[in-house]
């Protein structure tokens, strides 16, 4: 992937529509098993997102909205009124899989809407012109990625190290993924740097997701456990943080994988640069703060096993936050497909995407 080539086409994909079918790649089992699966049903599908065979907030906007596709393939033979309230209806239900990646409800509220819009009176001509909305989605995203993989590559200047929370890679969207677009398109411009991937407890997307397609795309990675940062930076190692997000409110709070603030705060501490990549799917104008977002609160069981293996006491009471809100305060600049935005972020989000 050297000398200015983006060997894109190397990197795994986490969803695929094929002939008329949902495949996703079962990411629980990363990296021991690469492991595609159909998706049959809408049920499936909501398990999918919900237990993080899929996830990353782009890529289960993708799912979403492919998977309303799979919800309503076998529903052509109803009336168009009829058809449409399915629509709504398995929108609504896909939605109430996972609540804090914006994405999710944006995709599927752009598929509702074109499907009220379209006028189209034939359930099976609206079902096919749902699946070119959901092709467009994952196709759109292609672009997103790579237009924020050019405008903060030049970010990453030789022999640096670049510091990054949880997987926003390839594996959690279309392609080149947001925090590691840049990454990419620097090494394909031979430029030389390291990064160092938190492994983020509890699920390890950096250990099992972040580490591994980086280190599949021959760029030097090392991979920290989450409580390692502070001292690595303290040693000059860290020359700039990137992290992707699962929502930016419209006064540029961040929302993402918990950890994430700590992190930023640790940034700011050490001098070291923090910036978000967000494509514009991932900004919510309607949520003005981010204490407005809601954050999943996901099982015990996360918290109290490691792996297979359990690792506190029975009867233990558990927090289990899967996100945190970074404070607009310690960002330094949001790279977006249009470019990178920075403070006053309420203005500058707004001109830019309002
Ligand atoms: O719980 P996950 O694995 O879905 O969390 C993913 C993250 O927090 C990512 O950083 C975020 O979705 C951005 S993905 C481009």
């Amino acid at each position: 992937m050297l000398n200015g080539q983006l060997a894109a086409d190397n990197l795994p994909r986490a969803v695929r529509w094929e002939e008329g079918d949902l495949y996703l790649l079962d990411q629980t089992r990363l990296p021991l098993e690469t492991c595609m699966e159909k998706q049959e049903t809408a049920q499936q599908v909501w398990d999918s997102i919900h237990v993080l065979k899929v996830r990353g907030a782009p890529a289960i906007g993708i799912a979403g909205a492919y998977g309303l596709c799979v919800a309503l393939k076998d529903k052509t033979g109803l009336a168009i009124d009829e058809f449409m309230a399915e629509v709504e209806n398995q929108a609504a239900f896909l939605d109430s899989s996972r609540p804090t990646a914006v994405n999710l409800g944006w995709a599927l509220r752009r598929m509702v809407a074109m499907a009220k819009a379209s006028g189209i009176t034939d359930a099976t001509a609206l079902y096919d012109r749902l699946v070119a909305e959901a092709v467009a989605i994952h196709e759109e995203d292609i672009g997103l990625c790579r237009a924020m993989g050019e405008n903060g590559a030049p970010l990453i200047t030789e022999g640096m190290g670049v510091l990054t929370h949880c997987n926003a890679g390839s594996l959690a969207t279309s392609e080149l993924g947001t925090a590691t677009a840049p990454m990419y398109v620097a090494h394909s411009r031979g430029v030389n740097f390291r990064v160092y991937a938190d492994e983020t407890r509890p699920l390890l997307q950096g250990a099992r997701l972040t580490s591994w397609e980086l280190q599949q795309s021959g760029i030097d990675v090392t991979l920290l456990t989450d409580n390692m940062a502070a001292h690595i930076m303290s040693q000059g190692l860290i020359d700039l943080v990137i992290t992707g997000t699962d929502r930016v409110a419209a006064n540029g709070d961040v929302a993402n994988k918990i950890g994430t603030m700590g992190v930023a705060i640790l940034a700011k501490h050490f001098g070291i640069p923090f910036y978000v990549c967000c494509p514009s799917s991932t900004i919510d104008l309607d949520t003005a703060h981010g204490k407005d977002i809601p954050i999943e609160e996901r099982g015990d069981d996360e918290v109290t096993s490691f792996g297979a293996r359990r690792t506190a006491p029975e009867g233990i009471k558990v927090r289990n936050p899967a996100f945190d809100v970074t404070p607009n305060e310690l960002v330094t600049g949001l790279i977006t497909e249009k470019g990178i935005i920075c403070e006053p972020y309420t203005e500058n989000l707004r001109a830019m995407f309002g």
